[in-house]
């Protein structure tokens, strides 16, 4: 592999030595999103969303399951509450279900939807715990969709109507407040690949959605100050560094343009205000409609940057999204452990632009488990989570400002295309009788959270 591998620099077994690398405000959760872990579904009020009539679509979910039940949070608040409290985290990242709150995206709010997450926002600050709630975790009410969802510009005001509307509710108790979850794979897997709801497949389609996601996040940021915002405002971004997969020139510029497609589409208008030229080009007349002043909306300063990593994209050339390994070790999803990555990828972020302080909103992996009755083992789980948060720590020593890392996730649970059997959680769900159980790599976190803390000011809570 061209590749280069940056040795680590952290003696792995010392979970001691690791937690001397973060500072004391470092802070440290674990993250969901409402699709994935809600169920109840078609209760107390709730819209339909694309992803629960996506679902119904033959053939879409690998092994024909929905989100109906997932892991029956919403009937089991409290106690995945104090779960999450027991692991000693300082922060909780969930998303709130747009179709729960306000089930047709525009009009009426869900009062009893509404009710629920005051609960989950009191419950968590009642156990120490700081809310980050993520507005946008791809579950559009299928009402906007049916009048144009994400391709339609009237949508950019609908989700700043539901924005303000959450603001006004929940924004007193709020740590954070994430616009969109990974605006790429709403636009590229929805819209263009046609894997992920609302399942379309049309590339002009995706890039007037990604434009418009993006819009959306600058406008509501724009809306959220004006309405004295009080939790910090930013954005959530899958990010992978793009390598060649062999040193042919054909396939290191096809790492440019993936590079340039799969990141700086994102990162250039939110930090520098344009678009990749190389990406327009290369859209042609698929490029997206941009209005006078839309790219400095986008630009909005943010307080923070979320980045979700798991794994690198390796490029080949003419053969954009052919998922290619370079030979390293895979998870279950067939995704390359490649920890280095993060650091490469943190590093060139902070070489391009003026970063916010950036959190790792999402890093984890599904690996082959071992269940018995006591304990839940899952050795590759706990390696990877190590060599990871080793590798943010090798970021901010080259001065990536750097302020948390959230482990996807809490708990397993309905992981999209993919239905249930990929599993992603550090707490094992036995979906038949939804008992939660902490898995080794769960204990490992909640330890070395805790070596985390012991090195804090008394008093201190991140
Ligand atoms: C991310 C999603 C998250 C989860 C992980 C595995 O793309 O944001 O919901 O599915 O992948």
């Amino acid at each position: 592999m061209p590749a280069e591998t940056t040795p680590m620099s952290t003696d792995l077994t010392d979970s001691a030595a690791l937690a001397r690398r973060f500072p004391a405000d470092f802070v440290w959760g674990v993250a969901t999103s409402a699709f994935q872990i809600e169920g109840a579904a078609h209760e107390d009020g709730k819209g339909e969303s694309i992803w629960d009539r996506f679902c119904r679509v033959p053939g879409a979910i690998a092994d024909a399951s929905n989100g109906d039940v997932a892991c029956d949070h919403v009937h089991r608040l409290d106690a995945d509450l104090d779960l999450i409290a027991s692991l000693g985290v300082d922060l909780y990242r969930f998303s709130v279900s747009w179709p729960r709150v306000q089930p047709l995206g525009h009009g009426a709010w869900n009062e009893k939807g509404l009710a629920f997450y005051d609960r989950l926002v009191d419950g968590l600050l009642a156990r120490g715990l700081q809310p980050h709630l993520t507005l946008n975790h791809w579950d559009l009410p299928q009402a906007l969709q049916d009048s144009g969802g994400w391709a339609t510009r009237d949508t950019v005001w609908r989700f700043i109507d539901y924005a303000r509307g959450m603001q006004q509710r929940l924004g007193d108790r709020l740590a954070a407040i994430t616009t969109h979850n990974e605006p790429w794979v709403i636009a590229v897997l929805g819209h263009e690949q046609g894997i992920f709801a609302p399942g379309l497949k049309s590339r002009a389609t995706a890039a007037q959605v990604a434009h418009h996601l993006l819009l959306s996040h600058g406008l509501a940021v724009q809306a959220l100050r004006a309405d004295s915002a009080k939790a910090k405002l930013g954005i959530v971004l899958n990010l992978a560094p793009a390598v060649p997969a062999t040193v042919t020139p054909e396939d290191r510029a096809q790492a440019q343009l993936d590079d340039a497609r799969g990141r700086r589409w994102y990162t250039d208008p939110l930090f520098k205000g344009s678009y990749p030229q190389e990406v327009l080009d290369e859209l042609g007349a698929d490029a997206p409609h941009v209005e006078p002043g839309d790219m400095a909306h986008i630009a909005t300063p943010i307080d923070y940057l979320g980045v979700n990593y798991y794994s690198r994209v390796v490029s080949s050339a003419g053969k954009p999204f052919d998922i290619k390994t370079g030979g390293l070790p895979l998870t279950e999803m067939g995704w390359e452990v490649y920890p280095q990555g993060l650091t490469e990828l943190l590093q060139t972020l902070h070489d391009d632009y003026t970063l916010p302080a950036v959190y790792i909103t999402e890093n984890g992996g599904a690996f082959k488990e071992q269940v018995d009755d006591a304990r839940v083992h899952d050795p590759e789980r706990v390696h990877y989570l190590q060599t990871h948060i080793a590798a943010v720590a090798d970021a901010m020593q080259v001065g990536v400002p750097m302020a948390g890392y959230m482990v996807w996730s809490l708990m397993d649970n309905f992981e999209w295309s993919s239905g249930y059997a990929k599993r992603f959680g550090i707490v094992h769900v036995d979906y038949a009788t939804q008992q939660r159980r902490l898995k080794d790599s769960a204990h490992w976190y909640r330890d070395f959270v805790a070596r985390c803390h012991a090195a804090r000011p008394a008093g201190k809570k991140g």
